[in-house]
C-alpha cells in the first residue's frame, strides 16, 4: 500500500522506512515513463519551489528547475549571494518567510544543522539538496538507475571507492533498506564515521533486509561487485585539502585493471561531478558499463517524483 509523503520533509536516506524509499523510485520510473512517451502533466501547477544554493550545482539546479517546469510549476534560484543563509537573517526567519510564498523548500548548504533549522521552522516540505552529511535526492537517483540496469535491489554487492563522505553516507543507507550488500574502500582515516555504519546496520537488521555494510582499506576487496561507485576525494568546501587528498587518495583511483576486478558484468557509478585522473580516469568514466549520464538524467525525474509525493 503506497505511503503517504504529504507534507514531509526529506531530510536524509537515514530516516526513509523501506516503503518510502521504494516509493520515491517507483514514482519515480513511472513520472519518467510518461515524459519519454512525451506525455505532459501539471502535477505541481501553479506551484513555487524555492532553491537555496550555498554551493554550485549543474544535476541539482537543473533537475529542479527543470522538474518545476515540466510539471506547471515554477523554481526560484536562491545562490550564495542572494539570501546568505544565516548571516543576513536568521535560517529561522527565512524558513518562515518562505513559508508564506512557497509550495516546497530546497536547499544545498554546508551544514546538516541548516537542514534541520529549515525544516523545524518551515510549514512547507523541505528537501535536503546536499549538506556535509547526506546527498538523498541524489541516492533516489541512483537506486533509480540500479534498478533500470538489474530489476532488483537484494543481494548486489555495491562497492564505493574514495572518501566516506555525504554521498557514500546516503548510499549506505540506501543499501541497508532495500538489502544491498555495500562496502567501503577508503583511505585510512577517511572512512565513513561509525555511527553511520552503525544505524545502517541498525537499519537493516530493524527491516530484516539481510545488507551487510563492510569497511576496508583494501581495494582487492572491489572483487566480485556489482556496482563500483565513486565521488571526488574532495568534496564542495574542502578546496583546501585538494592536494594533499590528492597523495593520500591516488592508491585508489579508479582504473581499468581495478574496474575489472568486479564482476564483468559491473556497472561504474558516479554522481558527478567528475575529476578524471583522481578518482576514476576517463577510460572507465565513459566506458559502455559506465551508468554516470543514466544517473545524471535520473536525478531529474526522481527529483519530479520527490516533489510530487512531498504536495500530494
Ligand atoms: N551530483 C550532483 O549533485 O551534481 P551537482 O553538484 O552538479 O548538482
Ligand atoms: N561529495 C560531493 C558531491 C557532489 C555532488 C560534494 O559534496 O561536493
Amino acid at each position: 500500500m503506497a505511503v503517504n509523503l504529504k507534507g514531509k520533509h526529506l531530510i536524509g536516506i537515514k530516516h526513509l522506512t523501506p516503503e518510502e524509499f521504494v516509493q520515491y523510485i517507483q514514482m519515480a520510473e513511472a513520472l519518467k515513463r510518461d515524459y519519454l512517451a512525451g506525455y505532459r502533466n501539471e502535477l505541481l501547477k501553479n506551484r513555487t519551489l524555492a532553491e537555496i544554493f550555498q554551493k554550485p550545482s549543474l544535476r541539482t539546479r537543473v533537475s529542479f528547475e527543470s522538474a518545476m517546469t515540466h510539471l506547471g510549476g515554477h523554481g526560484i534560484y536562491l545562490g550564495p549571494e542572494d539570501i546568505k543563509l544565516g548571516q543576513r537573517e536568521t535560517t529561522e526567519d527565512i524558513a518562515k518567510v518562505l513559508s508564506g510564498m512557497c509550495d516546497v523548500i530546497m536547499a544545498r548548504v554546508f551544514k546538516h544543522e541548516a537542514i534541520l533549522d529549515l525544516a523545524k521552522y518551515a510549514t512547507v516540505p523541505v528537501i535536503n539538496g546536499l549538506c556535509d552529511t547526506e546527498h538523498p535526492t541524489q541516492i533516489i537517483g541512483d537506486f533509480l538507475t540500479i534498478w533500470e540496469k538489474y530489476r532488483k535491489f537484494e543481494g548486489l554487492k555495491m562497492t564505493y571507492i574514495g572518501d566516506g563522505n555525504n554521498v557514500c553516507n546516503s548510499l549506505i543507507y540506501g543499501s541497508a533498506l532495500v538489502g544491498t550488500h555495500f562496502t567501503a574502500i577508503c583511505a585510512p582515516g577517511y572512512e565513513p564515521k561509525a555511527e553511520v555504519i552503525r544505524d545502517a546496520k541498525a537499519i537493516a537488521a530493524k527491516y530484516n533486509t539481510g545488507s551487510t555494510i563492510e569497511v576496508s582499506n583494501n581495494i582487492d576487496s572491489v572483487a566480485g561487485s556489482d556496482i563500483v561507485y565513486t565521488d571526488v576525494w574532495a568534496s564542495m568546501g574542502q578546496e583546501a585539502e585538494a592536494e594533499e587528498r590528492k597523495k593520500i587518495f591516488m592508491s585508489y583511483q579508479i582504473t581499468m585493471p581495478v574496474f575489472m576486478k568486479a564482476k564483468p558484468t559491473a556497472i561504474f557509478m558516479h554522481c558527478l561531478p567528475a575529476h578524471y585522473g583522481e578518482e576514476v580516469v576517463y577510460e572507465v568514466g565513459h566506458c559502455e558499463r559506465s551508468v554516470i549520464f543514466d544517473q545524471a538524467e535520473n536525478r531529474m525525474h526522481s527529483i519530479k517524483a520527490i516533489l510530487v509525493l512531498l504536495t500530494h
